[in-house]
């Protein structure tokens, strides 16, 4: 009797682990995509979302790794007479499971978006009381992603709205990344780790890569330099399948190409979901060499996942240094100032010992070529120092070798 006892516990407690998990061995990199709040907000629909998906594929962007369509907000329509959420049938007239057959067979994933609370933040039906049913809607239907919100929560536990997410997620049985977007407020990174694949760690990004100055008392996002300043203390909590989120990309929305290059590579020096949020149906070709750089992808998508660390502030110069596979280290000097910097880089300088990946550049024992990722072109090595000029809000990324 006893053993039998024994044996349903451990079976009791076997079946309870293996639902109080998210999902493992995904987002192993940060998910790379696109979503449809940046640029459109609720302007959105079915047309829309097959045209972006043709254009993934069209333009080589989804070969570059961007493989999920997301959308965002105002996709939901009503809950039916059995609490199972519909989507708006004006803008989704086939309904979400078709936009999912149609986005994988495009060789793309398909992101869907909901909310904690009682309603999205665009004031439609959110889960609150539905997390097990809108899981398994969202399994039916085949959706690979899930971002969930958190406005119209009122006073409800965060970890505990979250991790009920995440359980019914499991519960659901379709592998679906699971995206938190709180804003920040609740410090996600220090508990997230075991609830989501990815966290957002600040408040809104806006099209600006500075914050303007409020004439007549105007409110704006966060600037991506605040957002950026924002991530210098949390880069610990960050690695493979459990990312900070400094939010989508505006790479192509009006920043000038400068910024947005700017903007695009301290992402990747970050290691952050790289979601684009452009219309790329009409992206200028300055955007498509932004987005696509291949060397800068494969410095966000590097197999260690370690977040950059700040070496330097030098007037309005950031030296920023990020350890990567087989030895390299991405090296980057970031200038905020609306005028070029000219710097001199001394390599010895950055004799860095980096404690969370345990590695060091040992710029005195080691000579690295270096790659100048913009420029695309090979830049000498760091035996001798280099005096670069680095154009107003603009950044120069090197990728450092070992050499032989
Ligand atoms: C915000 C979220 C945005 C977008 C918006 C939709 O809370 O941070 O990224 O999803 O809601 O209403």
């Amino acid at each position: 009797m006893k053993r039998l006892l024994f044996v349903l516990l451990l079976c009791l407690s076997s079946f309870l682990t293996t639902h109080a998990q998210k999902f493992e061995n995904l987002a192993m990199t940060p998910p790379m995509g696109w979503n449809s709040w940046n640029k459109f907000a609720c302007n959105i629909n079915e047309e829309l979302i097959k045209g972006i998906a043709d254009q993934m594929v069209a333009t080589g962007l989804r070969d570059a790794g961007y493989v999920y369509l997301n959308l965002d907000d105002c996709w939901l329509g009503t809950r039916d007479e059995n609490g199972f959420i519909t989507c708006d049938k004006q803008r989704f007239p086939s309904g979400i499971k078709a936009l999912a057959d149609y986005v994988h067979s495009k060789g793309l994933k398909l992101g869907i978006y909901s909310d904690a609370g009682r309603l999205t933040c665009q004031e439609h039906p959110g889960s609150l009381g539905h997390e097990y049913q809108d899981a398994l809607m969202y399994a039916r239907w085949e959706v690979d992603y899930l971002k969930y919100d958190w406005c119209n929560t009122e006073n409800i536990n965060p970890i505990g709205a979250y991790t009920l997410m995440r359980d019914a997620l499991r519960a659901a049985g379709r592998p679906i990344v699971f995206s938190m977007c709180e804003g920040g407020a609740n410090q996600p990174w220090k508990w997230a780790k075991e609830v989501g694949h990815l966290w957002r760690t600040t408040m809104d990004i806006g099209c600006h890569f500075e914050k303007p100055i409020p004439k007549n008392g105007e409110w704006y996002p966060l600037s991506v330099l605040e957002i950026l300043d924002q991530q210098v203390d949390i880069r610990d909590a960050s690695g493979p399948g459990h990312w900070n989120d400094p939010d989508m990309l505006e790479v192509g929305n009006g920043m000038t190409v400068n910024q947005d290059r700017a903007h695009f590579t301290m992402w990747c020096m970050l290691s952050a979901p790289l979601i684009l949020g452009n219309d790329l149906r009409s992206m200028s070709v300055a955007t498509e060499e932004i987005i696509k750089n291949a060397e800068a992808i494969a410095i966000d998508q590097d197999s260690l996942g370690i977040t950059a660390l700040r070496v330097e502030q030098k007037d309005s110069v950031d030296v920023w240094l990020k350890p990567l596979a087989n030895g390299d280290w991405a090296f980057c000097l970031l200038n905020r100032a609306h005028t070029p910097a000219k710097f001199d880089i001394d390599w010895q300088k950055y004799n860095k010992s980096d404690s969370l990946s345990a590695r060091s550049t040992g710029f005195d024992k080691i000579t690295y070529s270096i790659k100048d990722v913009w420029a695309k072109k090979k830049a000498g090595t760091t035996k001798k120092n280099k005096s670069v000029v680095i154009p107003a809000q603009d950044v120069v990324m090197y990728r450092l070798q070992p050499t032989k």
